[in-house]
């Protein structure tokens, strides 16, 4: 026992070791060229977005086989599923951000980042147009491309409805987890202001999250947590007083999860004081109070704090890409086929992720991961049938042979089959559910074990180990220390 006891903390040892020296350490990488070795043009693949589809290909692809440019605005991966648990402290912004630089840098072959965003995509010409987001170096150019691959993701939708985008916060990005902090730190000191029976300080402290999809249930599920975890320690009379609302228009809230599991949810968000308003949809929006049509009747609900997860658009590249192809007829994403090129593009541009539409594949970072890894394996086919197509444009070789090598290797492109693994949710007091898929099989489960399930889950799906150590330390300190209550 104590020899197998030395072995298992030798080994641990080693591992942490190994991954800390990796970590600060990245290996050489070979640089970009205008042509390979044996005279043929390296390819550029242009790269948009920074995340999950677009980080899943470049760490990957080979980047050594091709001289390979990442555009995005966001310089950064962020780790949107516990980007619910940001605005209350659960766990800080820094934890589940990687940088753009060092996960190109750990890639094989230099890779080049353009802290920009597309503007415009020209199929016919395939050039790209991206403009830079900081104002202290302002640029717009054309990027050539041989291969465009769009990862923009989505922005929030707000169904057009009037007063949303001016009154409530989106939980998007990190600045939007930002602001709704600010918002919640700031509406709580200006009601300690006002007196117990002023109707103001009842509105102040109206915390409303409009849609009952997972990042709406998660983030009511973390404010509730907030207020009787942390605040009811410090404000006790105040935290009594904070109304936690979430609105979802349709019978039930998280309509991908099995019912029992809804039950199960609606039962624990009605246990945890979460007032839940089913049926009920957001007609209108204005600074102090939302108005909801609920059947027949017509509510008005004050609100202190107002986020808003209604689900998700297309961004205005997208939007301005499928204008220029026919074969884009669909106002809900990009349509893609089942090797996940855009349809009309001819094989030049590939999409992955939220900007695309394909029945079956939901906008998750689950569909958008395996998308990414499925392209990074096409590239590599790509690569060797470019390889053979200009060899054959030389006339090196037996021409027959050739083009029937080409053929087979055409053929070896198989079609994207994506693997449900199943869905998660947190859903407050420490309890999760899971409605998982193992091959054929289904397994739901539901409570404080499932919690623990959801926490190992994703850890383990962290992108880097800094992560993943940043994480835990994030929750041992919630754990012993509680969040804190400053902005
Ligand atoms: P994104 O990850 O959104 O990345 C898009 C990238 O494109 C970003 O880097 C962005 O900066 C960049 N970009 C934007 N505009 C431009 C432009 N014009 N030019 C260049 N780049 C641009 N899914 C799950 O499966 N499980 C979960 O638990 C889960 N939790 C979530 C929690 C929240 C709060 C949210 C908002 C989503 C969650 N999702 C979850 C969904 C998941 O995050 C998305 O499906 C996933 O991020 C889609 O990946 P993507 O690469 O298409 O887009
Ligand atoms: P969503 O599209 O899943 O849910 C939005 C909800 O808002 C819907 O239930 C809709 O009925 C409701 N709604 C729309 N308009 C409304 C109105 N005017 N008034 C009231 N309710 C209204 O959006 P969400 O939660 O932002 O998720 C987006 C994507 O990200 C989904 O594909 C989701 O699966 C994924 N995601 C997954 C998570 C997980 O697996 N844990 C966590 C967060 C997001």
């Amino acid at each position: 026992a104590l020899k197998l006891t030395l072995l298992s903390g030798l080994l641990g040892t080693a591992y942490v070791s190994y991954h800390l020296y990796r970590e600060k350490n990245p290996a050489p990488q070979k640089p970009q060229t205008a042509t390979f070795s044996n005279g043929s043009p390296r390819k550029t693949l242009v790269i948009l977005g920074s995340g999950w589809g677009a980080v899943s290909l470049l760490k990957n692809l080979d980047t050594t086989l091709y001289n390979v440019v990442v555009v995005s605005p966001r310089n950064y991966f962020l780790f949107t599923p516990l980007l619910p648990s940001t605005p209350v402290g659960t766990i800080e912004l820094k934890s589940i951000v990687e940088p753009v630089r060092s996960i190109a840098r750990r890639a094989p072959g230099e890779v080049h980042y353009y802290e920009a965003e597309a503007l415009d995509v020209d199929p016919q010409n395939k050039t790209v147009k991206i403009k830079s987001v900081n104002e202290d170096y302002e640029y717009e150019m054309d990027l050539k491309y041989d291969y465009l691959v769009n990862g923009v993701g989505a922005q929030p939708t707000t169904f057009g409805i009037p007063g949303v985008v001016e009154n409530s916060s989106f939980l998007k990005e990190i600045s939007d987890a930002q602001e709704i902090r600010m918002k919640i730190m700031t509406s709580i000191e200006k009601a300690a202001t006002l007196s117990p029976n002023d109707p103001e300080r009842s509105r102040l402290l109206s915390f409303v999250v409009v849609g009952g999809g997972p990042t709406g249930v998660e983030f009511a599920a973390e404010l509730r947590d907030y207020v009787d975890q942390d605040l009811s320690k410090w404000m006790p009379e105040l935290s009594k007083e904070i109304k936690v609302t979430l609105v979802e228009a349709l019978p039930n809230i998280l309509n991908m999860f099995d019912k029992t599991l809804v039950d199960y949810a609606q039962d624990l968000f009605k246990r945890d004081r979460i007032d839940l308003r089913l049926n009920t949809m957001v007609k209108n929006v204005d600074k102090t109070h939302i108005t909801a049509k609920c059947g027949d009747d017509v509510a008005k609900m004050p609100y202190g704090v107002l986020v808003w997860a209604t689900g998700n658009a297309p961004r205005e590249v997208s939007k301005k890409l499928m204008t220029k192809l026919e074969e884009q007829n669909s106002r809900r994403g990009l349509l893609i086929d089942d090797k996940l090129q855009l349809l009309g593009a001819q094989g030049s541009i590939f999409a992955v992720g939220d900007c695309t539409f394909y029945p079956g594949l939901f906008p998750t970072a689950q569909v958008a991961h395996q998308e990414g890894e499925y392209l990074a394996k096409v590239f590599k086919k790509l690569y060797k049938i470019d390889q053979l197509k200009w060899e054959i444009a030389q006339g090196k070789g037996n021409a027959s042979q050739l083009e029937s090598k080409l053929a087979r290797l055409q053929n070896q492109i198989e079609p994207f089959h994506y693997h449900h693994m199943g869905a998660l949710a947190y859903i407050g007091s420490e309890k999760a559910i899971a409605d998982l898929a193992v091959g054929e099989s289904k397994y739901r489960s539901a409570g404080s074990f499932t919690f623990l399930f959801w926490k190992s889950a994703y850890l383990a799906m962290c992108l880097s180990f800094r992560n993943r150590v940043l994480v835990a330390m994030d929750w041992a300190k919630v754990y012993f220390l509680g969040r804190d209550s400053s902005v």
